[in-house]
């Protein structure tokens, strides 16, 4: 089977082409990150103005670079949520027009799911259960997955995600949008030992994070530094380390919980190389496993959700062409597969 994907939830504008047998047979990505960089952060309206104008090529190119046609496939999978309505719109409404005329069936994939299901385009993926610990620009959440649609979130953030105070302190150290990536790359520079962050909500029991906190921490600390380049590097250097630090510590304490040994990391932060490599040591302290996507898959792509949209329309689970958007949608609510 084959199932072409679409992924406009927020800025980037996703396609690709998975077949069940062969794998992933193409994926095109198009970022909107110049045009949002000027605003410092996304603006909706020309984020779907945006996708309106690259969709349809993309979707050409990549039936082009798989090699196959309208013909060879056996539905559409697009993303219906959560995320930016007006973004979801754009690619609902193709997905769902090319589904009525070519006559396929849509499947309405969860953004998160598609984050979540990511490492299974691994060559070496996660067997379930795991515990799946998503960290993207709008969601931080600690899950316990015990199949496809079986989730139950065992904590999430209370207020910012972790990719948004990534972005939001990269920002107060004078760096463009996304600032996520910018940050880490200025910690790179940083030395240990001057800056100490607090580590939100690790002195209590439970699973839910907060990290708008450490931003206010963080615009303290800039006001009251020299900002020069090095204090600017230790500065990130301790705000990454908090971050890191702190997600570690609920996925050692979700692992604890749920007697589990597999940890999956997946969303935007899990490119983060600190959180890649302290993580592999935790595991490896644990005698577990961690799993994360390859670069590429760890950002928004239309490769996680062809391959999400595969796993339901295997199991029958199509959507209404008169569904609409679910700008929030709770992962917990899907069915199982
Ligand atoms: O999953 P994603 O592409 O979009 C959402 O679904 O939100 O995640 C984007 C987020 C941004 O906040 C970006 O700054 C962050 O992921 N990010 C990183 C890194 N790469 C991307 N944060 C920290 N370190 C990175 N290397
Ligand atoms: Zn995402």
């Amino acid at each position: 089977m084959r199932i072409l994907g679409i992924e406009t939830s927020c800025d980037e504008t996703g396609v690709a082409v998975y077949d069940d047998a062969s794998g992933l047979l193409s994926h095109e990505l198009y970022s909107q990150v110049k045009l949002h960089a000027d605003y410092g952060g996304v603006v909706p309206e020309l984020a779907s103005r945006d996708h309106v104008r690259k969709i349809i090529p993309l979707i050409n190119k990549a039936l082009a670079d798989a090699n196959t046609t309208k013909n060879e496939l056996d539905g559409i999978a697009f993303t219906q949520g959560p995320g930016l309505v007006g973004a979801l719109l754009v690619g609902s409404s193709v997905a769902r027009s090319l589904s009525y005329a070519w006559n396929l069936p849509a499947v309405g994939v969860h953004h998160m799911e598609g984050h979540l299901l990511a490492p299974m385009l691994e060559d070496n993926p996660p067997a379930f259960p795991f515990v799946a610990l998503l960290v993207s620009g709008g969601h931080s959440m600690l899950v316990k997955v015990a199949g496809i649609g079986q989730y139950e979130v065992l904590g999430e953030s209370i207020d910012d995600a972790a990719g948004e105070a990534f972005d939001k302190t990269a920002k107060l150290l004078g760096l463009d949008y996304p600032g996520g990536p910018l940050l880490a790359k200025m910690a790179e520079q940083g030395e240990p030992g001057h800056y100490k962050f607090p580590r939100p909500m690790t002195d209590r029991p439970g699973l839910d994070f907060s990290f708008s906190g450490l931003k206010t921490f963080a615009a303290n600390t800039i006001r009251a530094s020299d900002n020069q380049p090095q204090t600017q590097a230790n500065i990130a250097y301790a705000f990454e380390e908090a971050v890191v630090d702190t997600l570690m510590i609920k996925c050692r304490r979700a692992l604890k919980h749920t007697g589990l040994k597999r940890l999956v990391i997946a969303g935007g932060v899990s490119a983060n190389t600190r959180l890649r490599t302290k993580t592999a040591a935790m595991m490896s302290d644990l005698r577990g496993e961690v799993f994360y996507p390859s670069l590429a898959f760890c950002t928004d792509n239309g490769a996680m959700i062809a391959y999400a949209g595969m796993q339901r329309l295997k199991a029958g689970q199509f959507t209404e062409l008169s569904a609409s958007a679910k700008p929030r949608w709770a992962l917990d609510s899907l069915p199982a597969v």
